[in-house]
């Protein structure tokens, strides 16, 4: 259970405690009356009652629990979302760059900031994921985002960097900071995954530690609050706070659930025991699968200079085994009763949590093992490159995005213009945006993923996988 000890740093379950106890009959929305509904974790389900002040205009106790958030994650100020990490990033962009201006982001990107390119009109620049390690890509590198940077033309307001990447890997954020900070740019980081990092010096460096202007917390991910809660973080002068507020007031809901809320509130406390037990846990599991010699399992030794690892992020890859990733992960569910976070065609990622015991790991490294031995093949399997070529740029997003759009076969749209955000999933990595080329090798490569297994967001149902492609004629 929760300690709730030095409740003065939790006004706002405070006053959710203090409004269950002070109300008896209950007249207003949501149905459930807070504790007579059949979901179990419904009271604290309350509204903007009296005393539960406004996420949007917060003046009490959200005020107070968003100051004390700002104070633990060492930001000026920090923003509670319910709309997950997607809604802070939205914002985050829209706040800061305005229509027809540049923004550097990498190709790493999750789809949600497409849509913060579309509603503030501001014209990408992207920066390639070249590095890969034995087929699992890393991340943007230093050297290739100053150079976008430093392009002819490219005078940006922002950069928006992934970090880490969905598959724990860090780049080097002190440097881009140092170089995004020389030119007056604001810098947004997606820390959706690495929320944890301000908990340990094992961790990679966090947003909050590199000076990052922008940086977002998916904090119902490594953190433990409820899906979909998470934080957006301002630091500094450069971020426009009027901007954010009314930004974060357009994308979130106006209904915020208080349990999100709360649940916010509890993850702001120190759990050092938690991350050291999780960090020598994840140690233990990379060391047992590596020694097997069937498995990899990344290791922060394997990354290139300017690469880091979260260690708590075990990404596994089929050595000497004949198995992809999909196949890995279904054996894993349907005869060991293990779910993993993400499958992709040539690896799996799973993920420790201080939840975990040292039961877990050892369910998770015996299966490895019995699964190794079953499918060994001593000359492994070499599987795909899973990236893809950068599309050139027809129309901005926001331009595409306003076309009238047509639907077609993607065999048939080599060559037209993508509508839509098209991206495998998990990880949600946008191949192609609105305003994009359909290169034919990248319409190659969609129909290959399709066939080894991958799930695509934008692309209909039917196996013809139809695109909605600006309608030119
Ligand atoms: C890198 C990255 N950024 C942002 C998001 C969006 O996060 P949320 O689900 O909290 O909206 C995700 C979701 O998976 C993600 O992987």
């Amino acid at each position: 259970m929760f300690d709730k000890s030095g409740t003065e740093r939790y006004p706002l379950i405070k006053a959710l405690e203090q409004q269950l106890e002070q109300v008896s009959f209950r007249f207003h929305v949501p149905a459930h009356l807070a504790d007579r509904g059949p979901h179990p974790a419904s009271d604290f389900d309350l509204t903007e009652l009296s005393g539960l002040d406004n996420l949007f205009e917060p003046a009490g106790v959200i005020a107070e629990s968003q100051r004390l958030a700002a104070e633990f994650f060492g930001a000026d100020e920090t923003y509670y979302l319910v709309n997950g990490s997607s809604a802070g990033l939205i914002a985050a962009i829209w706040s800061s760059c305005r229509r027809g201006e540049k923004v550097i982001l990498g190709r790493n990107i999750h789809r949600s900031a497409i849509a913060g390119l579309i509603w503030s009109g501001a014209v990408p620049c992207f920066i390639p994921v070249k590095e890969h390690i034995r087929g699992i890509p890393l991340n943007i590198d230093v050297p290739t985002a100053e150079a976008v940077l430093s392009g002819k033309g490219v005078s940006s307001t922002a950069m928006v960097v992934t970090n880490p990447s969905y598959f724990g890997i860090s780049t080097d954020l002190d440097a881009l900071r140092t170089i995004t900070a020389r030119r007056g740019i604001t810098l947004i980081v997606d820390e959706a995954h690495g929320g944890h990092f301000i908990f340990s010096p094992e961790f990679p460096r966090s947003a909050a530690v590199c000076g990052a202007d922008l940086w977002i917390n998916s904090a119902h991910k490594t953190l433990g609050a409820l899906t979909p809660g998470a934080l957006l973080h301002r630091k500094g002068g450069r971020a426009n706070p009027a901007r954010l507020k009314n930004g974060l007031s357009m994308v979130q809901t106006s209904s915020p659930s208080y349990a999100v809320l709360a649940s916010l509130e509890m993850i702001c406390r120190e759990q050092e025991d938690g991350w050291r037990e999780a960090i020598r846990l994840s140690r233990y599991a990379r060391q047992q699968i590596n020694s097997r010699g069937r498995f990899v399992c990344l290791e922060a030794s394997m990354l290139p200079t300017g690469f880091f690892m979260d260690p708590l992020r075990l990404t596994i890859k089929a050595d000497k085994v004949a198995l992809s990733g999909f196949q890995l992960a279904k054996i894993l569910k349907d005869e060991c009763r293990i779910e993993v976070e993400l499958a992709g065609h040539n690896n799996l990622v799973a993920i420790i949590h201080p939840g975990h015991r040292k039961d877990d790991i050892d369910a998770l490294i015996l299966a490895l093992k019995q699964i190794g031995e079953r499918y060994y093949s001593p000359g492994g399997t070499e599987y795909a490159h899973e990236s893809y070529p950068l599309p050139d740029m027809a129309l901005s997003p926001r331009d595409a995005a306003e076309s009238s759009w047509r639907e077609l076969p993607i065999r048939d749209a080599c060559g037209l213009i993508s509508a839509v955000t098209v991206s495998p999933f998990p990880p949600g990595i946008p191949v192609l945006i609105p305003g994009e080329v359909i290169a034919k090798e990248i319409v190659e490569q969609i129909i290959a993923d399709y066939s080894r297994g991958y799930n695509f967001l934008g692309l209909g149902a039917d196996p013809s996988l139809p695109i909605m492609v600006v309608d030119t004629d």
